[in-house]
């Protein structure tokens, strides 16, 4: 339905769509549209405007065409200008907020450029209204629009957040003024206001999309959109590991990244029937990278899947929060100076990360070779010192130590957090402990004494080891290993707690 009519505007913006010009007026009175092939001219109040900008009353049909530079504006530039920061600012706030559900604990490692929120948001409309994919993309594809862009997003949302810079921290963001106006509410206290204020505005976006061009919509909808609405996390980045995109598959990116051409061979590691969710990338000997899937814990990991029921230390089940904690808490440890691998590959979106490999051996493989080495005693020791930095691992099993001769990293960070109690600091020597009977119950004990030992060596707290050879942290491990072995193992964490022998 076309509205005829004589129409002040305050500012009248020009666009220049492909094959069609838009003539988009913002009016304090009413609306009235006008088109003819090849032109729309639509004059709309401003409150509809609004509260598209600030609430998508139409869905947002009318805020799309604010992300595009007009051609040129007539009157009072000002009324417009602060529509478009209106609209970004939202818009930062709104897709920023999207990155912490996908990043979770990471997000606070994760920067985010300037123009993101907005082709972010270019992304998601032009799902919504397929001719926006040429109409962006030929935006997207010139040089001056970025320069206009620019210069909007930074005098608008990053005069709110005192950055500046192409690069700005994500929780900047998060933490900026977040003023929301509830338009919509406002105008309609009274609900009637608000329903006639959408049936004007359905009218208003029906008479848009009666206007777009078949030839436009046609040509849209054969045409691969921008790459950076396709993947709009090309413009997001984590501290000191690259993000995969989707447009390009994980090994390949993997590659690009380490050098190693071609996966030659992929060794899925698995040790005695426990299945590992990592493979190592390797060619003609040399290993760049190991490449581990995180997948939702079920029965596949039975002490994690077992413990979630039981009064201990919960663990996280969730693949994406596993991965997003293990970049996190990598990250963290390797800035307080303990040994852990590089991270090279984070992929959030499909559940999988590359870290360096570690040239070494896990504590369980060590165990094939002799039955109580000494890397134990250091494992101890690294204990103690990351409960010192008010860490936990949760699930500090031996095969997550791995010595390279010299020194103990830790590979395995999926399950760690900071300390909450002296609960999580227990289960993680009480873990240290048992787990390696499962493997080798022989000399068990005497390994349960080194870690011990070497925890109160390197400033371990007494009570912890105290509340570690506590029975409740035995539990979980009476379904594979015998009762006497634990028990034994137990009592030497008790020892070692109170007499403080070494
Ligand atoms: N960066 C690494 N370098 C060398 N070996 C590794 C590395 N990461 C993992 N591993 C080996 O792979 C095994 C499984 O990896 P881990 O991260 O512990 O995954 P899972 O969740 O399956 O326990 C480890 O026990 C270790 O032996
Ligand atoms: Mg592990």
């Amino acid at each position: 339905m076309l509205l005829k009519g004589e129409c002040t505007a305050a500012v009248r913006l020009v666009y220049d769509l492909p094959s069609l010009r838009l003539v988009l007026g913002l009016s304090r009175e009413r609306n009235c549209i006008e088109g003819r092939a090849g032109r729309l001219e639509a004059v709309v109040q401003l409150d509809i405007v609004s509260a598209d900008v600030e609430e998508s009353l139409l869905g947002e049909a009318l805020a799309s065409i604010l992300l595009l530079k007009p051609v040129c504006i007539e009157g009072d530039k000002n009324v417009y200008d602060e529509l478009l920061a209106r609209y970004v600012a939202r818009l930062f706030r709104e897709e920023v907020s999207r990155l912490k559900r996908l990043f979770h604990k990471s997000y606070e490692r994760l920067q985010v450029a300037d123009i993101y929120p907005v082709v972010a948001r270019m992304a998601r409309l032009q799902r919504i209204y397929p001719w926006l994919r040429t109409v962006y993309g030929n935006a997207l594809r010139r040089g001056d629009y970025y320069t206009w862009l620019r210069g909007v997003v930074q005098d608008v949302a990053l005069h709110e957040l005192g950055a500046s810079g192409v690069w700005l921290p994500a929780k900047l963001v998060d933490s900026g003024p977040g003023q929301k106006l509830r338009l919509v509410q406002q105008l309609g206290g009274a609900p009637k206001v608000a329903q006639l204020l959408g049936n004007i505005a359905s009218q208003v976006s029906l008479s848009l999309l009666q206007a777009i061009p078949q030839t436009l919509l046609i040509e849209s909808i054969s045409r691969k959109p921008h790459p950076l609405t396709r993947d709009p996390l090309l413009l997001v980045r984590l501290d000191a590991a690259r993000i995969a995109t989707k447009l390009i598959r994980f090994e390949d990116q993997l590659y690009a990244i380490t050098g190693v051409k071609r996966l030659l061979r992929s060794v899925k590691l698995s040790r005695k029937g426990i299945i590992r969710s990592v493979r190592t990338v390797e060619a003609g000997g040399f290993r760049p990278a190991v490449v581990k899937r995180y997948i939702d814990i079920t029965a596949v990991k039975w002490l994690a899947a077992s413990i979630a029921s039981l009064p201990l230390p919960r663990p996280r089940l969730r693949a994406l929060a596993r991965l997003n904690a293990e970049y996190y808490y990598n990250r963290l440890l390797e800035e307080r100076g303990f040994n852990v691998p590089q991270p090279l590959l984070i992929d959030p979106r499909r559940r999988q990360a590359a870290y360096s490999y570690i040239e070494g051996v896990d504590l369980v493989a060590i165990l094939q070779r002799e039955s109580l080495p000494e890397p134990y005693r250091e494992a101890g020791r690294l204990l103690a010192r990351l409960h010192s930095s008010g860490v936990a691992l949760w699930d500090a099993n031996p095969s997550n130590f791995v010595y390279d001769g010299k020194r103990l990293y830790v590979v395995d960070l999926e399950q760690a957090r900071e300390i909450n109690g002296i609960q999580d600091a227990a289960w993680d020597v009480a873990v240290a402990c048992y787990y390696s009977l499962l493997y080798a119950p022989h000399n068990g004990p005497e390994r349960a004494r080194m870690i011990a030992s070497g925890y109160l060596e390197a400033g371990g707290n007494r009570e912890v080891l105290l509340e570690a050879a506590k029975h409740k942290y035995m539990v979980p491990f009476l379904a594979a290993v015998p009762p006497n072995v634990l028990e034994k193992t137990r009592r030497v964490i008790l020892a070692a707690a109170s007499s403080g022998e070494n």
